[in-house]
């Protein structure tokens, strides 16, 4: 009988198909068909160069196996396995020393991986992969509006999708993949882009079957540039939805706090959207901390003036204002750091954190160091709340 051994797998319920890890493994033990990316057990040396480049944590999965799953076990998954119980040589699956084994090697193979999030215990249970590679879906564009001022530096669009007849049920926070035409240098077809949805679960406009995209025009992105040069009525091919833990719960006292940069803000203005609609300003509380380099530059500047503060405390702050100090997310932080307190020693307090990924170091010292004004331990504090789907990130 083989020994028990770790394996390497993704989530697919989790994985928003973004084929980063892909890219990123130097060992080429990452492929993927139309449904699911999967893990090569043969090639996998867990050298975890794929873990931090994961904006989901979806990748960050291990099981004790003593026969492998075979990549057409995993392409066949909607879901991940349980861990099984490994018996011993003997066949015997109750013993102590056993289990120890067990634990040692998961241990052993968690080692050096994070990110690993769970999604609220209240959330709506998401759809996920409804349309894949092979079965992409058509969208019609209803929209395309330019979000940034003219004379800006960027850039950033939001687009109005439409569904029509075809399902495409969204929870605020998943993301979906639009297909650029063409193919790439090798001559295959191009990989779709993950964008995260900016809308509300019952659309942009409530009631129509359509979604919303904040996207930024990258220099030489292939589908940034063709996102943000689509026409109304133009045709797109889209993937998804995509993500299952970056999620709203629906206790509507639950208190939100959410940091973003830039684009970072589309999950955002979905989740700030859905608590407007469903809830209405007798929430638990919505506090938002968003960084842009100026006013003119930051999705959403002239809607945002309109949300109520009883609904959404807003902290915007700028970065590139001319004469005015540098200002980052986490400098606010520490300004506002007793608003912040209360929601780390809130229960119910909840916390998403989306866009640059150089943020997350500077947003993650900003909270050690209010969590040590009020002799909290910051870390096991993190890892409690991402044990119960109350910590979320999502950089890029
Ligand atoms: P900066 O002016 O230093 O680039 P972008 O417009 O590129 O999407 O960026 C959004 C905002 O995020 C900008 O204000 C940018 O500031 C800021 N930013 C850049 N790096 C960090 C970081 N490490 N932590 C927090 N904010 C950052």
């Amino acid at each position: 009988m083989n020994k028990p051994r770790k394996q390497h797998l993704i989530d697919p319920e989790v994985c928003i198909r973004c084929y980063t890890c892909e890219m990123t493994c130097p060992e080429n033990a990452i492929e993927h068909d139309d449904n699911n990316v999967v893990v090569n057990a043969d090639l996998c040396n867990f050298c975890m160069d794929c873990i931090p480049v994961c904006p989901t944590g979806s990748i960050d999965e291990w099981r004790v196996v003593r026969d492998p799953y075979s990549l057409e076990d995993q392409y066949g998954w909607e879901e991940l396995p349980e861990q099984g119980v490994i018996a011993d040589d003997a066949g015997d699956t109750n013993v102590e020393a056993l289990e120890d084994a067990m634990a040692t090697l998961l241990a052993d193979a968690h080692k050096g991986a994070g990110g690993k999030t769970k999604a609220p215990a209240t959330a709506a249970k998401p759809t996920v992969n409804l349309y894949n590679l092979g079965k992409p879906v058509e969208a019609t564009v209803r929209g395309n509006f330019k979000l940034t001022d003219a004379g800006a530096d960027i850039d950033v669009r939001h687009i109005i999708l439409d569904f029509q007849g075809h399902p495409m049920p969204v929870l605020e926070g998943q993301s979906i993949g639009i297909i650029p035409p063409g193919t790439d240098v090798d001559g295959n077809a191009r990989l779709p882009r993950l964008y995260s949805i900016s809308s509300p679960r019952d659309g942009e406009r409530s009631g129509y079957n359509n979604v919303s995209l904040t996207v930024k025009r990258e220099e030489r992105g292939i589908c940034s540039n063709y996102v943000c040069d689509l026409d109304k009525g133009d045709t797109v091919k889209v993937t998804g939805p995509f993500g299952a833990t970056f999620l709203l719960p629906e206790d509507h006292e639950a208190r939100i706090m959410m940091i973003c940069t830039g684009t970072g803000s589309a999950p955002m203005r979905a989740f700030t959207m859905r608590r407007q609609r469903a809830v209405g300003e007798k929430n638990g509380g919505m506090v938002m901390f968003f960084g842009a380099r100026t006013p003119e530059t930051l999705p959403y500047h002239g809607p945002l003036k309109r949300v109520p503060e009883t609904l959404l405390k807003q902290h915007l702050v700028f970065s590139r204002v001319e004469g005015a100090a540098k200002e980052y997310v986490q400098d606010r932080m520490l300004i506002e750091r007793k608003e912040v307190a209360r929601l780390l020693q809130d229960p119910k307090g909840y916390v998403y954190i989306c866009g640059l990924r150089g943020m997350e170091t500077g947003v993650d010292q900003a909270f050690q160091t209010i969590a040590d004004d009020f002799g909290g331990d910051w870390v096991s504090m993190r890892d409690t709340m991402r044990e119960d789907g109350r910590y979320h990130v999502e950089t890029y």
